[in-house]
Order: C-alpha cells, then structure tokens, then sequence
C-alpha cells in the first residue's frame, strides 16, 4: 500500500535487525546476535511476591490502577542515590531525576528535547543501533567520531566539535554496546570539560555499568559534569528485567523539565506497576544481591566465549574483552565481508550481528565496518557458546584460506 509514511522513518536499520531476530527465534540455532539479559537470572520469585504484595494492599493498588504523575511512581526517585553513587554521581535530588520507559526512552526523550531537522549528533564509532535510529527519526544527522582501544579518540572528538558544531554527543563509556570497551577515568573527565568548554549536550548511556565481573567500577562523565551538560541513563532492564521497562534519566533540573514535557506527550508516565515493583525491589534489598548472584554466570559464558574464540578462530581476527555487559566486538582483514557470510553462518544453524549496522553514516556517505561483527555472550549456554564459535570459525577460516 502506498502510505504517505514520513521520511525520517524510511530505511531505518531496526526494521531490518527485526527481520533476522524472527529467523534467530529457531532453536537449532545458536545465537550471538541478541542483546538480553540471561534469562537464567531473571528474579522471577521475587518478583512474583512483590506483585501479589503490591496488589494485596488496597490502598496501594488502587495508586497503582489509577493514573499517576510524569516524573514517577512516588518515592522511586529517592531510592535512586545508590544507584547513582556507584556511578560517583551524589547531590542529585528529585527534580534532576526523572523516571522513564526504560533507557531508551530516555534517549528518545534527549533527541525530541534538543534535535531540529539537519542537527548534528556526534557517536563514538561504533555506537548503539538504537539510538542511531532514534536520531534518525528525529532527522539528526549522526556523524562517528573514531574510537581507540580505550575508547573515543578526544583529538577527533575536539576536530568534529569545532567542525560540525553537534547539539549531542551520544556515548556508552561502560561495556559499550557494541564494542564491550570501557573508557578510562581520564578521557570521561576531558569528555565533560569539552562539553562544558563548547556547549554540547553529552547522554552517558550507561545500562551496564552494573554488569561487572572483573576490573574495579570508573567514575560516570556525568560525575565529572560541573556544567550541567551531561544527562546520565540508566535503567534496570540489565539489573531487573527488560520487560519491566523501567529507567531513569539524571540531569540538571532544566533539562529534566524539559525530558518530562517530552514524555507527557509520549506516554503520560511509565506504568504504575512496574515503577511500583522496582521500588519494592529496591527497599527489600533485593537488587545487589541479585546481580551478585548473576555475575558468575556472566563471567563464564564470557570465558568461554573468549576460549572458545582463541581456540577457534582465525588468528587475524582482532577482538575485545570486556569486564561486563554482554558484548564482545570483532574485526577481521577488511577483505572479509560479514554481511556476505551471514547467510552461511546460519545455513549452519549460528548467528551474529554485522558489525556495520553499528556506523554512523559519516560526513563521507561511506558504510564500514563491513569487516566487523558484535557477539553476544549473555544468552548461550557454555557448552553451546563453545559449539556456535567452533562452527562459525570453521566458517571464517575456510573464507580467509580461499581469499587473498
Ligand atoms: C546501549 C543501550 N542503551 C539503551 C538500551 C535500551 O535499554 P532499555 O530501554 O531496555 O533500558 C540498550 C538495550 O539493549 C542498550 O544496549
């Protein structure tokens, strides 16, 4: 049919990582193309238990059922301080924090407040797919900074500042998605001062912060921020759980206002139930010892990821090795077309996601990372992990040996 659809949403890559996640939903196949937390450590009981409390209470199950207010379910925003302290962010209050539909919206809500048509928004190259396409539906022009082993390139970052001139920067300092690279505490503190010093908005996307099995925490941007130009999101979809949908931005009060006008529009106010249950989760002390249960599954499925890599793939194959989250991101010798042999990889049943989705499209109009793919380690059992990396080695060798 020929729908009058808007142009900002013509072509955005989503569409198409839809298409391969209905694919991926075959259980033959072993898949490192997702992004989910392990379904294994899901608090299913808890949560269970808090609901029937919840909805026990009369009194609190009718707050729940009726409507309630933009900013969050009342009190959530106060049991945040912890949360936030781990991120060396303190002296925030209620009205620099504002509860959203999980992260994403957050992101959402920070393109609708400051992009016009045509706006530049910087991302470290490679960035998150998600956000490249929100930009894109709010007719931001994203534009890749480079990256180094440790994180964004600050001379690039500097030279693209002064060039374009970009209202955001968009980051994921910690077990970035995609790379897995964290940046170290020094480039965060020049990240806030180039911001403070030119003007740029900067969203610390930070949802996996949380996720760490090795290595000690580094300090937010966001806590290096004396100007008030960096907005903090976060969100207990890696913490809790996804389908919760809940999350939080943290900001200067103006902005805030601002994100929560945005959101009225959008959809009035995250769900009473699930802001009602994170609260709960929280004040029961369920949250900490949670995640510290889940670590060591995360730290095995990435050792046996990386073993199973070393052992394996092909030695011109470059990698990362994350300390948390759920990624680990990879290059080969640029001959190697990723996109080309996905069609192999799951002809024999294993999956990954093409690094160059994850580009921005550059001031030069030219795709990369044709030679890159981001693996997922969180939802595979080891034995499977090592299983789905054999098989797609075997693939990868078989290409470098039959080409020059
Ligand atoms: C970097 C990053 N930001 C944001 C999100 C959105 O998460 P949510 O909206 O579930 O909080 C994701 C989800 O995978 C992510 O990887």
């Amino acid at each position: 049919m020929a729908y009058p659809f808007s142009e900002a949403l013509a072509g955005l890559t989503g569409t198409a990582t839809r298409d391969i996640f209905r694919l991926l939903s075959r259980p033959e196949i072993i898949s490192f193309a997702g992004g989910l937390p392990a379904n294994d450590c899901l608090p299913v009981a808890a949560v269970a238990e808090i609901t029937a409390e919840l909805l026990a209470d009369g009194a609190e199950a009718r707050r729940i059922l009726q409507y309630g207010t933009t900013e969050g379910y009342p009190g959530l925003r106060e049991l945040l301080a912890p949360l936030l302290a781990d991120a060396g962010i303190t002296g925030l209050g209620p009205d620099n924090l504002l509860i959203v539909s999980g992260g994403g919206q957050g992101l959402d809500l920070m393109c609708k407040a400051f992009l016009n048509a045509h706006d530049a928004v910087l991302v470290e190259d490679p960035a998150f797919l998600g956000f490249l396409d929100t930009a894109r539906a709010y007719n931001g022009r994203n534009i890749g900074v480079r990256a180094e082993a440790d994180g964004i390139d600050l001379d690039d970052l500097e030279a693209k500042i002064k060039r374009y001139a970009p209202k955001l920067l968009y980051c994921v300092p910690t077990f970035s998605n995609p790379s897995g690279k964290t940046w170290p505490a020094e480039k965060r503190k020049a990240v806030a001062r180039l911001a403070a010093e030119y003007g740029v908005m900067v969203i610390e996307d930070d949802p996996y912060a949380r996720l760490r099995f090795a290595g000690t925490p580094v300090p937010s941007i966001k806590s290096f921020d004396e100007a008030g130009r960096v907005v903090y999101i976060s969100s207990f979809s890696k913490t809790v759980s996804p389908g919760l949908r809940v999350g939080f931005a943290a900001g200067d009060a103006e902005v805030i206002r601002k994100l929560a006008i945005g959101k009225q529009g959008a959809d009035l106010h995250t769900p009473n139930l699930s802001m009602a249950i994170v609260k709960r989760y929280l004040e029961k002390q369920y949250f900490y010892p949670n995640i510290e249960k889940s670590l060591p599954v995360y730290r095995e499925r990435k050792n046996a990821m990386v073993d199973a890599l070393d052992r394996y793939w092909p030695e011109e194959f470059r990698r990362t090795d994350p300390d948390g989250g759920l990624f680990i991101w990879g290059e080969f010798p640029p001959h190697v077309d990723t996109a080309a042999l996905f069609p192999e990889a799951i002809a024999r049943n294993a999956a990954y996601i093409i690094g160059s989705v994850f580009f921005a499209e550059g001031a030069d109009g030219q795709k990369r990372g044709s030679n890159t793919l981001r693996l997922n380690y969180s939802n595979e059992t080891p034995e499977r992990i090592e299983r789905g990396i054999k098989v797609l080695g075997e693939l990868f060798r078989e290409k470098l040996a039959s080409s020059p």
